[in-house]
């Protein structure tokens, strides 16, 4: 079983409820979180009521989805043509 998650001390704030939508060749939403925990362990708080996350690895402010996915998107349908 995996340890306590680093900056977490009760139970209750780890059963936040929280809900996540991928969007297709998009970001993936998330709704009702107060903070995000990266892969790196850095938290980062946020007041926002949605929030999205940068799944393409291009974003320059990751972990955020600035757009930038809709270019490789456009990008990649170009190249199949
Ligand atoms: S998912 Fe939008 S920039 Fe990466």
């Amino acid at each position: 079983m995996p340890g306590p998650i680093p900056g977490y001390s009760t139970a209750m704030e780890i059963t936040r409820r929280c809900q996540i939508e991928v969007v297709p060749g998009g970001p993936v939403l998330v709704r009702g979180a107060t903070e995000i925990l990266d892969a790196q362990g850095d938290v980062h708080p946020t007041t926002r009521p949605v929030v999205a996350l940068c799944v393409c690895e291009l974003s320059q402010r990751k972990p955020w989805c600035d757009g930038t996915h809709k270019v490789a998107v456009a990008t990649r349908a170009k190249i199949a043509r």
